[in-house]
């Protein structure tokens, strides 16, 4: 227990058991690299302010640099006995280099260490779920374009509700990731600021320049309050209630395509590679990429629970809970970012079959809305023509035909207001040319909502 770097105080050696608890190396060892940013950078500072020598910088770099290479060369040997991925890294810089490697933590504390280092992380992180939520929008967008006038129906209560385009639908989707988007921009400037300087929580009595290491680091501010920034771990929380937010639309969309593909929908069709088969029913393909999804979903509101739990009853600065702040936020970046790659290549292999959305539009008398307005346009108050509609429902739904199939005479006898130019608005398609304005289902307005998102994609 003598090479731990706390030990002088100590009689005798933590317990086995105690050291294993108490560990986090072998899940923060995925740190290292932003940890080996974070100390150069401070390095930087100590010997700009004349705290470090030239020399001892001179050695702290090319160690870190040896380090560094051995870490991605995976020869790295990380040690349960020296607890965390900055005590590991530590002591070997100081057996390579020696008593340089001791200066290094001057002014420092693994507090503001580590706050830094997730910082550093996630930021990292987070641009790479941006790039990867706007190639996902990317993805429906082309799937749009190629849908902008295919007629499926629109649901309300899971029921057939009024002509749409698939396209439309699809924009839907679009819309809440570019939310999600904006969301995590917004996480990013508030993890974007340096604890570093702050020490173990009061400060440091060195002549630090926190302004010059955030500089460094690329960090738009250091955090103002020293207790603060080693206690709190509110943007890791934020980050993960956008990721639990961005896991929900995906599972939502999960949900429909495993409805869609469903033969009593018979909407689309998945590609084989996104599909398994069943090792007793011969005959089966299942959505389980779609599953999985929705599946995953909870894991990952999960873990928004545990971090917010876990800093509820801290009290100020630091204590040891923050060390399980890691795992919950490295599983919700790799569920998130493996579940965006997959649906953006999943939705690359849908394939739409419009006869099947067409005929659905058929059943269920999605144009019934279209013509009570039509009624409306007439002169009839709406009350009245809704009425006079859902009478000609009841009566096409008991012989059993669409609206569209009923002939003039049989639709004058629900109201003396209905002519011969009730056929146009009575069809899918003349539905949906109506709907002509900003947020509509037209197809001229689904094109020009795709040309908007690309635009606003290309702005990203
Ligand atoms: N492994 C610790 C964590 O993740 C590093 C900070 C430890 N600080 C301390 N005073 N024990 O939070």
């Amino acid at each position: 227990a003598s090479q731990k770097t706390w030990s002088g105080r100590f009689s005798e050696p933590v317990a086995e058991l105690v050291k294993r608890y108490t560990a986090s190396v072998f899940f923060d060892k995925r740190l290292a690299e932003f940890d080996i940013q974070g100390s150069l950078a401070h390095a930087q500072m100590l010997n700009k302010v004349g705290v470090l020598s030239s020399e001892d910088l001179s050695a702290i770099t090319d160690g870190m640099a040896k380090i560094l290479s051995d870490i991605r060369a995976g020869s790295f040997e990380w040690s349960l006995d020296l607890e965390d991925v900055h005590m590991n890294i530590e002591k070997r810089l100081t057996d390579l280099i020696g008593d340089a490697g001791k200066r290094l933590h001057t002014g420092r504390s693994r507090n503001d260490q580590v706050a830094t280092d997730i910082r550093l992380w996630l930021r990292h992180e987070i641009d790479s779920l941006i790039a990867l939520a706007n190639d996902l929008q990317a993805a429906l967008l082309e799937l749009a374009e190629a849908n902008a006038e295919t007629v499926m129906p629109g649901f309300t209560h899971l029921q057939v509700a009024q002509p749409i385009t698939f396209g439309h639908h699809l924009l839907a989707y679009v819309e809440m990731l570019a939310r999600d988007v904006e969301r995590l921009h917004d996480t990013r400037r508030r993890t974007n600021r340096l604890p570093l300087g702050s020490a173990a929580l009061a400060g440091t009595s060195y002549p630090i320049d926190r302004e010059y290491v955030a500089k460094q680091l690329g960090f738009d501010a250091v955090c103002y309050n020293s207790l603060d920034a080693v206690s709190d771990r509110d943007f890791a929380i934020e980050f993960t209630a956008a990721a639990a937010l961005i896991m929900t639309h995906l599972s939502r969309l999960s949900e429909e395509l495993v409805l869609w593909m469903n033969p009593r929908f018979g909407f689309i069709d998945m590609s084989d590679r996104y599909c398994t088969g069943s090792s007793i029913m011969p005959q089966k393909k299942n959505p389980d990429v779609p599953e999985l999804v929705r599946g995953k979903t909870g894991r990952v509101n999960g873990h928004l629970v545990s971090l917010l739990t876990l800093m509820k009853g801290q009290p100020l600065a630091y204590n040891k809970d923050n060390q399980e702040d890691k795992e919950p936020l490295f599983d919700t970046v790799d569920t998130v970012s493996a579940t965006l790659r997959i649906v953006a290549d999943m939705m690359r292999g849908v394939v739409v079959k419009p006869e099947a959305m067409r005929r659905a539009v058929k059943q269920g008398y999605a144009t019934a809305t279209d013509l009570a307005d039509y009624l409306v346009k007439k002169g009839l108050p709406f009350r009245d023509a809704h009425e006079a509609v859902a009478l000609a429902v009841r009566y096409a739904s008991e012989q059993k035909k669409d609206l569209e199939e009923l002939s003039l005479v049989e639709l004058g006898t629900f109201s003396p207001l209905i002519s011969a130019d009730v056929f146009s608005v009575l069809t899918p398609e003349g539905s949906l040319a109506s709907r002509d304005h900003i947020g509509g289902t037209a197809p001229k307005q689904v094109r020009a909502a795709i040309l908007r998102a690309r635009q606003r994609l290309a702005g990203a």
